[in-house]
């Protein structure tokens, strides 16, 4: 099939944990379907036919400019949009019932008229944040959730959409009526969900429903079960929230006797097409059973600030070869930017190295390489986790330019072409022609959604 968009300049991808790659003077090449067909350089043979071809459309890239794939948000509460930025002072059990229930609440009473709107301009504003796919939790009620699944087809977005199920609440309000009428509305969610997109073929249908048990202290065991049976039977997703808050795991501890990792592994919801948030008050062993299941995990770095007392142990999870993506957590994380969650995750794992090793005192030489090895990630890692490791943990193949995938992507300008002067947060002293490691360092560290001119999703342009 002939190529009907080339895109030529700079590409930058990590491929895999720690590999930052750029690509510099490359030709991708999008077929009509939006799979990138070809990834080369520019001057060569290859480049040469592809430039020829009479019905190419080409993207040139300003100098200074740069394509990376979209970012993956693996972990966001829709309906809490609506305060993102406020109520952050209570700790979870005490936030939830003062803001989390009550708002989603709200959008349930208010489908088409307050829920369409919030979620609308979530949508647009994941976009403009480079966010090219979502996975969510949304609310109780079937028919808010396909408004939510309807606003990010129809903005473009994959969305993969978890309507909640929760058989127990502290909000009488806000509380599905039984464990069966639970379940039945979970299924049928399923399949009202898929008919959304059913006419469409598979690489346009962006949204994809999950099943999401909100998290131990809200479900029965009953409903747990049935939810595990349900995504076996179904081959459906599944999320939740694991080990998040001191709060929450005393809570769980004293109400079912163990621990919430217990609670999902014997309702078979610890499997390869899960998952769970935070996981911040695991420990090693825990972590072993995540990757011998094949779970993995939404690092929410902003949140755990708020609402745990524990930072995620992500170098040792990671190590483990644990899965691990990066979610905004809103509104438990005040903004849906997944830059912020990169520059978190660094922050929270440099300060986990630096309290290992105050609190050790050991001197690098003489100790094993897993007591002095360091807990720290780099801003390289983070990119990393951001886009290949979220867009893993969907099963997309998303989240780097490689022939056969989506092409989803997000052009950063470093500076504005016409008067080469730093755009945003970014000042040059000299010119910028070339992208370089440094500067995409300086755009990691300072960059914000005025560097950012334009999204792609499944090669349509969206921004
Ligand atoms: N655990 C259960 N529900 C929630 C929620 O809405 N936000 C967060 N951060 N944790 C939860
Ligand atoms: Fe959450």
């Amino acid at each position: 099939m002939p190529s009907s968009n080339l895109f030529v300049g700079t590409f930058v991808h990590t491929t895999h944990l720690g590999h930052l790659e750029v690509l510099h003077d490359h030709i991708v090449a999008v077929d009509e379907l939006g799979f990138i067909e070809d990834v080369c350089v520019a001057d060569s043979l290859t480049g040469a036919s592809y430039l020829a071809r009479p019905e190419a459309t080409i993207t040139s890239l300003p100098q200074g400019s740069f394509l990376l794939p979209t970012f993956c948000d693996l972990h966001l509460h829709a309906p809490q949009y609506l305060y993102l930025g406020t109520g952050l002072h209570l700790p979870l059990m005490e936030w939830l019932n003062a803001y989390a229930f009550k708002a989603e609440e709200q959008l349930d009473q208010d489908p088409n008229g307050l829920a369409r709107m919030v979620y609308t301009r979530l949508a647009e504003r994941l976009i403009r944040a480079g966010t090219g796919a979502a996975l969510l939790f949304g609310t109780i009620k079937e028919e808010t959730n396909l408004i939510l699944a309807d606003a990010f087809q129809n903005a473009g977005l994959r969305g993969f959409i978890g309507k909640l199920s929760m058989d127990k609440s502290t909000r009488p309000s806000y509380v599905e009526a039984s464990t069966e009428s639970s379940l039945t509305s979970a299924a049928s969610f399923i399949h009202r969900c898929e008919g959304l997109t059913a006419h469409l073929p598979k690489h346009q249908q962006l949204v994809e429903p999950v099943i999401t048990p909100r998290f131990v202290p809200t479900c029965t065991d009953e409903l747990l079960s049935g939810l595990g049976q349900l995504s076996a039977d179904l081959n459906v997703k599944v999320q939740s929230h694991l080990a998040e808050a001191r709060d929450q795991v005393d809570w769980v501890k004293s109400e079912r006797g163990v621990d919430d990792i217990e609670v999902f592994d014997r309702s078979n919801l610890l499997t390869s097409r899960t998952i769970q948030a935070h996981c911040t008050f695991l420990d090693s062993p825990s972590l072993d059973r995540l990757k011998f299941a094949g779970t993995a995990v939404a690092h929410c770095p902003l949140s755990n600030v708020y609402f745990s007392s524990l930072p995620f142990p992500l170098r040792e999870a990671l190590d483990i070869g644990v899965g691990v993506g990066l979610g905004s957590d809103v509104a438990g994380g005040y903004t849906v930017d997944i830059s912020t969650a990169m520059r978190q995750a660094v922050i929270t794992s440099r300060i986990r190295d630096s309290a290992r090793k105050e609190a050790t005192r050991q001197p690098s030489h003489g100790a094993s390489s897993s007591e002095t090895g360091s807990l720290a990630i780099d801003w390289k890692e983070a990119l990393y986790l951001a886009t290949k490791g979220g867009a893993e943990a969907l099963g997309l193949k998303t989240g780097q330019f490689v022939r056969g995938a989506p092409f989803d992507a997000q052009q950063i300008n470093l500076v504005d072409p016409k008067s080469g002067k730093g755009l945003g947060q970014l000042d040059f002293f000299g010119t910028v022609d070339r992208v370089t490691i440094e500067f995409l360092e300086k755009w990691w560290c300072l960059g914000d959604p005025s560097n950012r001119s334009a999204v792609w999703i499944q090669g349509k342009k969206v921004l």
